[in-house]
């Protein structure tokens, strides 16, 4: 059978020999996790009670290295991608991650990207960005997502599960500012009853920063979270509940498979985005891969299980046999999780959990 022509194929430069999942979707992002661990325990990804002291994370002997990441990162460039995002857990936890930039950075020279430079971004929770900011903006990174879920103190410790102050993010987040990243995004999880009436101060204070602001509704990534549909703020309501204060107007995205939802303030000060994966499902133009730590390809965000891929680059790296079994993966690729969701009920599945695919 042949494959399906890109959705968005008007759009993208779909060059020849570009694989095609079984939905038409072609490989454009691709985040790449660098550690399991981090300072925090957000509730909806890593709660406290079940990720302890005695949790056993990765052993740093199973973590790709920086060497591998790349390759990866040059096989999947040669497939179609063109963003790539470092993530976590929290990837400032894991040391000297500006030189994982450099490398990455040195990707531009690829025949593929015909000069244009590759757009690499990271998320983070900003609770080391303030000594960390400098050296990987140096290090040739572009763009910088910083998580942030409320800027009131005891909310934000609650939501956090750390003791680290909510000073230590903004003054991460300043920062940024001084050392050239001048237009951050911010994520803030919205769940009902916990940070729900903070909405209105983060789009206060992203306005008044410059930031663009995103909310997003809670997903039942991973298994762990002990996700109630109940606890999401649907999109809907998180729009009505800010134009009250603020008019805003929707407009379309930036760029194809873009994940949020944006809306401009009608006055001109910037833009916020919506990502509703649970009431909006963005499966359709889904053009992103991850990658964990442990060097497993997942296709999907809420994926059971994953291509591993330590056999092709250690102890030899192997570029075309790595190719290959990632083109034959994507083009196997049938994930839309969140459209099925409804449809699937209660039943159970053992998905990964977001802090070992980023988020
Ligand atoms: P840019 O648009 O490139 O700036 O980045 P992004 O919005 O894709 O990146 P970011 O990591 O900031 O994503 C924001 C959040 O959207 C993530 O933390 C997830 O919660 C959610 N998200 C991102 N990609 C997906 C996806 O493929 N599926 C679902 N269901 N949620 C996603
Ligand atoms: N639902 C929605 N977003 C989540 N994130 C982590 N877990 C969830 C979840 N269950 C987001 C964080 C952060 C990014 C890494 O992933 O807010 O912005
Ligand atoms: Fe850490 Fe990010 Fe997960 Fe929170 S959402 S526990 S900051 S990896
Ligand atoms: Fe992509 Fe899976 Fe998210 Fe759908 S649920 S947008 S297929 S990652």
């Amino acid at each position: 059978m042949l494959p399906l022509m890109p959705r968005d194929a008007r759009l993208l430069p779909v060059f020849a020999g570009t694989p095609v999942d079984r939905r038409g979707r072609v490989l454009r992002d691709v985040r790449l996790s660098v550690t399991d661990r981090c300072n925090f325990r957000c509730g909806y990804c890593m709660p406290a009670e079940q990720f302890g002291q005695d949790f056993a994370f990765l052993p740093r002997a199973e973590l790709l290295t920086f060497d591998e990441i790349a390759l990866v990162a040059r096989a999947l460039i040669g497939l179609g991608a063109r963003t790539l995002r470092i993530t976590g857990g929290e990837p400032l936890v894991r040391r000297d991650v500006d030189q994982l930039v450099k490398l990455l950075r040195n990707l531009d020279a690829l025949p593929e990207l015909q000069g244009e430079p590759l757009d690499l971004a990271l998320t983070t929770n900003g609770s080391l960005l303030e000594s960390l900011a400098a050296p990987l903006h140096a290090a040739g990174l572009n763009r910088l997502t910083v998580s942030l879920d409320s800027l009131n103190p005891a909310t934000f410790a609650q939501m956090s599960g750390s003791a680290l102050p909510l000073s230590t993010v903004l003054a991460g987040i300043a920062a940024a500012r001084t050392v050239g990243f001048h237009h951050l995004k911010l994520n803030c999880v919205v769940r009902r009853g916990v940070n729900d009436a903070g909405v209105e101060a983060l789009v206060n204070y992203a306005r008044e920063g410059g930031h663009t602001i995103r909310f997003i509704e809670y997903m039942d990534v991973g298994t762990s979270n002990g996700w109630r549909l109940d606890e999401v703020v649907p999109a809907a309501e998180i729009v009505a509940r800010i134009s009250a204060r603020h008019p805003i107007e929707p407009i379309g995205p930036s760029r194809p498979g873009e994940v949020a939802a944006r809306y401009r303030f009608s006055d001109g000060a910037g833009e916020i985005g919506i990502i509703a994966s649970v009431t909006a499902p963005f499966c359709g133009d889904c053009t992103r891969a991850r990658v964990s730590a442990d060097g497993h390809l997942y296709t999907c965000l809420f994926a059971t299980d994953g291509l591993a891929l330590k056999p092709l680059v250690r102890p030899e790296p192997d570029l075309a046999r790595l190719s290959h079994a990632l083109r034959s993966r994507w083009e196997q690729r049938d994930d839309r999780y969140s459209e099925l969701r409804e449809a699937m009920g209660e039943q159970h599945l053992e998905k990964v959990e977001m802090f070992r695919v980023g988020g």
